[in-house]
């Protein structure tokens, strides 16, 4: 008799419990009234008198144990329920992997600029992208019909006064003078837009990053040491500079700047065209009538201004050779841009 208790033990334990179901099978099995745990208490008056004592002990630790088992199958089962049931999914599958967004390459390189300049003292100013002919052209020192207007081909949107899309960041600077008393030192990054066809190395809309520096006794020696501090410090010691005499109807004397060509080393190579420098911008003094035109006075105060296409230095930067991969979202390309140290 007494090993009949002891099977049943063995069965008990080795009884699985793992949903509602055998759950059930479980308590109708053992544990419920005419289950065979009670089945053996009814043949308790048929156990020999010496083994009465022995059975009971077995009997019982075989009563409290199906007890705990079903208590514990109990719990199992509210937990999954409580996964799956109440709130409609299951909460013991993987999660499904979110992915996080990386900074568009544009933003990495403008904020890296905005951060060097801004060392050496120079705030953010922004205008309208929707600008008047004063601010973009006239105040520039672009007289009417000049053909510096034709250079740049404008998006207008009404005409006579004329309201176009601006062609040049140049226009928040002619609004930061007007507004402020020098010194000004000032960083104006924002996007333009030129009627030009859209290829791998132009765009219609695209993005300027200009600074203009309004004090006493500014220099053409200080325009070109805040320059080389910029190329160096976002480029690299071994970077050369250079200006290359130009013409901008806001500058006098104007100059394009180069660097060292990134992919080449200077050697020579199809991006730099065999030349060994790529173009980074345009630079110069202010010329008087802008400061006039903005109503400072060009006897008291000179200064300087520059400007870059943020695209041109984001691409020598990361060698990317096609500009209309800033546009199109693919995101293996976006991918690749964390932060620039
Ligand atoms: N605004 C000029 C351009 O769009 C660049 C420039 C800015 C040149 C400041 C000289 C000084 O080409």
């Amino acid at each position: 008799m007494i090993s009949k208790v002891q099977e049943l033990y063995t069965e008990v334990e080795s009884f699985e419990i793992k949903d509602k179901e055998t759950l059930e099978t479980f308590r109708l099995n053992y544990f419920a009234k005419k289950g065979k745990v009670n089945d053996l208490f009814a043949e308790f008056r048929n156990v020999p008198a010496e083994e009465k004592k022995q059975f009971g002990v077995e009997l019982n630790k075989l009563k409290t144990f199906v007890e705990e088992k079903f208590r514990e199958g109990n719990a199992l089962v509210e937990n999954l329920e409580d996964a799956t049931d109440d709130i409609g999914f299951d909460l013991t599958l993987p999660s499904i992997p979110e992915e996080l967004g990386t900074r568009h390459p544009l933003s990495v390189v403008r904020e890296r600029m905005v951060e060097i300049f801004n060392r050496i003292g120079f705030d953010l100013s922004e205008g309208p992208e929707i600008e008047d002919d004063f601010h973009n052209f006239t105040a520039l020192n672009f007289p009417p019909d000049h053909p510096a207007r034709e250079m740049q081909d404008t998006f207008f949107i009404e005409k006579d006064p004329d309201i176009a899309l601006r062609t040049h960041t140049s226009s928040v600077q002619v609004r930061v003078m007007e507004n402020q008393e020098p010194p000004i030192r000032t960083l104006s990054p924002g996007r333009v837009f030129r009627n030009e066809a859209i290829s791998a190395r132009a765009h219609c809309v695209f993005h300027q990053l200009e600074g203009l520096y309004i004090d006493k006794n500014v220099s053409f020696a200080d325009l070109k040491d805040t320059l080389y501090y910029f190329v160096k410090e976002m480029f690299g010691e071994d970077i050369k500079l250079r200006f290359r005499p130009s013409y901008f109807p806001f500058t006098e004397p104007s100059a394009e700047i180069d660097i060292t060509c990134l992919l080449c080393k200077g050697k020579g190579c199809n991006v730099c065209k065999g030349a060994g420098w790529v173009e980074i911008g345009g630079a110069g003094m202010v010329d008087p009538n802008v400061l006039k035109n903005a109503g400072i006075d060009p006897n008291v105060y000179s200064g300087f201004a520059f400007g870059m296409g943020l695209e041109r230095i984001t691409m020598l930067k990361y060698q990317i050779k096609d500009l209309r991969l800033f546009t199109e979202n693919d995101v293996r390309f976006l991918r690749q841009f964390k932060t620039l140290g």
